[in-house]
């Protein structure tokens, strides 16, 4: 496994693996991997004949400074991790190699980001979209592979694969959990073990909230359910529940006979904030 910082030493490598005709997957991912992270390196190894990881924490897409600076690094670690699973390529540039000219481009994905993670974290999308175009732009890959566990996310670079005609295929995979539950996430690291005890009540009221709606309860009614759940809970404080069409991400008032609606969650426990989601 080659680790690169430099954007021109790693178009070199890749534009050698590309004349001898081999495929090209790529995982963006902000580092201090986890389950969740390996296995979309799994599916990408499986699919193409070189995988390339980057890690790159990516300050445009914060809109919390404090977030970003305790946002965990460990990129040792990370690339042990990635060596034994069998990665090829690690792309972790610095900042200054990432964004040597600051981006003047503005992205703005409509009603896609009007709604929960857009809604409550400003800029978010438009410091995505254009973190994972330049990377797409770098690595010139045939596959990109994204979590389920960011499903807005997910929705946001669909469009802009569409909008911007990269050509690539989009590949999701569902959410890697702890055996409690939980979401694996980077930023889990930082809950303390009393919040970490309690964090897996969010998933546990997701799963409650989707069989009240396969049972037929009313969207309100299952929202304002999960809403006095969390409420019970004093250390979590709720920013949202929304059920929402999985592809366009606006609020539904029922179940979709096609089966596209996911229960999306978003809260803070302690100094951390956590986000969940179940698709059905
Ligand atoms: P990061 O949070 O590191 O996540 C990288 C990728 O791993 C994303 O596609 C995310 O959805 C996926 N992922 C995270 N936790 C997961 C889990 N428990 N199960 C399955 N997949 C999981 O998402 C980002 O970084 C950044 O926004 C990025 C796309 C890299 C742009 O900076």
């Amino acid at each position: 496994m080659q680790v690169f910082s430099s954007i021109t030493e790693l178009r070199a490598y890749l534009a050698a693996q590309r004349s001898e005709k081999k495929t090209i997957g790529l995982v963006p991912t902000m580092g201090a991997l986890h389950e969740g992270h390996m296995s979309l390196i799994e599916a990408s190894r499986e699919a193409n004949d070189v995988t390339v990881c980057s890690i790159f924490v990516n300050p445009i897409q914060f809109n919390n400074q404090d977030d970003l600076v305790r946002y965990p690094r460990t990129l040792e670690q990370d690339c042990a991790l990635l060596e034994e699973a069998g990665c090829d390529f690690v792309f972790a540039p610095s900042a200054d190699e990432m964004y040597s000219t600051a981006p003047s481009l503005v992205l703005d994905f409509g009603a896609l980001e009007t709604v929960m993670e857009g809604a409550f974290r400003p800029g978010h999308f438009n410091g995505v979209g254009i973190v994972v175009a330049r990377l797409f732009n770098i690595v010139h890959p045939d596959r990109v592979y994204f979590g389920q566990k960011d499903l807005q996310q997910l929705a946001v670079i669909r469009r802009l694969v569409e909008d911007l005609a990269f050509q690539l295929e989009v590949v999701s995979h569902p959410t890697v959990r702890e055996e409690d539950g939980l979401a694996m996430s980077s930023r889990n690291r930082r809950l303390g073990p009393e919040e970490r005890a309690i964090a897996p009540h969010l998933y546990k009221a997701l799963t409650e909230a989707k069989e009240r709606l396969l049972n037929g309860e009313r969207v309100d009614d299952v929202k304002q359910i999960v809403e006095d759940y969390i409420a019970t809970i004093p250390a979590f404080s709720l920013e949202y529940v929304e059920v929402v069409d999985m592809y366009t991400m606006q609020p539904v008032d029922e179940l979709q006979s096609e089966g596209n609606t996911a229960i999306c969650i978003a809260a803070h426990l302690g100094a951390v904030r956590l986000i969940d989601n179940i698709v059905f």
